[in-house]
């Protein structure tokens, strides 16, 4: 085990806190990756909350954590690393200087601060931590997602936060960077020879990244209703799958290589503007349907305002001008209220380029590799076999099917458990850096534009379904169909 760290949760009685850190940092504790005296100081704007924490703190992890996770002793162990404080993020003041008073009792600690709060308001915290002493060599801020709503407001954000941290010092999270089989996908990629040589457009013919959810607003509607989907899925987590899938090989697993070959996959993604967005792109909302058997409420009742706009799917066809993927195209696709929790993506090989069974043998299967990241973690290959209950010569697509899931000394996997255990180590390769938030801003950018100057309504779809059915005819113009997960013969 390493050295004890702190890490300070700014709107430390907020959801994220309460949802994800505190779980992500209780598993460490479970599993002995919490070094002891590591100290857990969640700021609270209300003194009340203050009072409460544990209580809150302990009831949160009860409903975030697995009956199998969660267990009392522990929970009560782990409760007396965290130390709440009444902190005001607007003014300066004896908050300050009390959690300054208390963070630099151990003055070479790695210390995290973890931004839980509003980018609008990073900026005054990060002068607040400067002004009050607080920031050390050794210190790291972490900040979510989203980073801005266009390219202007992130650049203001990243500067903004610049003026008080070196960008090493900087984490940005994207948390499925931190999900397992977002990683052995690379893992997959650049380390078996089988692989390269068939992963470009000569072998490839489609890509297919889909993330579908089963939750609407979920507390949000605020937030939601000025993002949208294309900026709260597809600005950050799509494209970010997207370049891992695309990159070439990274010199090493560092963070500056890693991060030099995604961008390059960001500046070849084709901009797409005015004609071409409407062409190549599909909003939808959803509205009443029945999901799992049970009636749910439409995008507008669930934001209680009518007229709105805004888009809780979006579909996707994109194109990278280099030489590995001239003109392959990549289908993005993300919504709520979808048929089923998923998160896939599916690499659409090509045909064989001449077929030497006769049409009795049955027709040919091209190979599919499927990325499952959730919610089970699993790697298909589905590949043409002979059919062995025959003894004609008849073909069937057969799957050789790695699932992680089902090993049993499996660890526990938890995107934020692990990223947060990266910042403590000065690991950047899972996160995200400025240029990438940018430039991934840049191709956003001009679709919500043309989109604002096109003013049309989204597609409706029903709740419980893959989206609305202009999403398959934006496939269905290439000759494909979507891989929907659980459907996939
Ligand atoms: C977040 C989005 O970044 O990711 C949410 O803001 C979304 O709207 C969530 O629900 C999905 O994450 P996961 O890990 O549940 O697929």
């Amino acid at each position: 085990m390493s050295e004890p760290f702190d890490i300070v949760i700014f709107g430390g009685a907020g959801d994220l806190a309460f949802r994800k850190i505190l779980p992500a940092l209780y598993r460490a504790f479970r599993e002995d990756k919490l070094p002891q005296g590591s100290r857990i100081v969640p700021c609270c704007r209300n003194p009340k909350d203050v009072g409460s924490y544990h209580q809150q703190a302990l009831a949160g992890l009860q409903t975030h954590l697995s009956g199998a996770e969660y267990d009392q002793d522990v929970a009560l162990d782990f409760g007396t690393c965290i130390m709440p404080m009444e902190v005001d993020i607007s003014a300066p003041g004896t908050h300050w200087t009390e959690l300054a008073a208390l963070i630099n009792s151990e003055a070479e600690r790695v210390r995290v601060y973890y931004l839980a709060i509003p980018p609008t308001i990073f900026g005054a915290c990060c002068q607040r931590l400067n002004e009050s002493g607080l920031i050390s060599p050794q210190s790291r801020v972490v900040v979510e997602k989203p980073l801005g709503y266009d390219a202007a407001s992130a650049q203001a954000i990243n500067d903004e936060i610049a003026q008080y941290f070196d960008e090493s010092a900087i984490y940005r999270i994207d948390h499925y960077l931190g999900k397992e089989t977002v990683q052995n996908l690379m893992a997959l990629r650049f380390t078996n020879v089988i692989f390269e040589h068939l992963w470009d457009a000569k072998s490839i013919d489609h890509v297919q990244i889909s993330i579908s959810e089963t939750v609407g607003l979920e507390g949000r509607a605020g937030f939601y209703n000025e993002a949208g989907a294309l900026r709260d899925m597809v600005q950050n987590h799509l494209l970010q799958l997207l370049c891992l899938v695309a990159m070439e090989s990274p010199h090493k697993m560092r963070a500056n290589s890693i991060r030099a070959e995604k961008v390059k996959v960001l500046e070849a993604l084709r901009p797409m503007s005015g004609g071409d967005v409407a062409a190549n792109t599909v909003r939808g909302q959803y509205v009443a349907g029945n999901q799992d058997g049970k009636l749910v409420a439409g995008y507008l009742e669930e934001l209680e305002q009518a007229g709105s706009h805004t888009e809780t799917f979006v579909a996707l066809r994109a194109y990278i001008d280099n030489w590995r993927w001239a003109r392959v195209p990549f289908y993005l696709r993300t919504g709520k209220r979808m048929k089923q929790r998923s998160a896939e993506i599916v690499i659409q090989y090509k045909c064989v380029s001449h077929r030497v069974y006769g049409a009795e043998a049955g027709p040919l299967t091209p190979n599919r590799l499927i990325i499952r990241l959730q919610p089970d973690e699993s790697i298909q290959l589905v590949m043409m076999s002979k059919d062995l209950n025959t003894l004609d010569m008849e073909l069937q697509p057969a799957t050789l099917n790695l699932n992680f899931s089902e090993s049993a000394s499996r660890v526990k996997s938890d995107a934020y458990k692990r990223l947060i255990l990266d910042v403590v180590a000065a690991n950047h390769s899972l996160f995200i850096h400025r240029d990438e938030v940018e430039h991934a801003w840049a191709w956003i950018d001009p679709i919500i534009e043309a989109w604002q100057a096109a003013d049309q309504s989204p597609h409706l779809y029903r709740a419980g379904t893959w989206g609305p059915p202009e999403s398959d005819e934006l496939l269905a113009e290439d000759g494909f169909r979507w891989y929907n997960s659980g459907e996939h013969q």
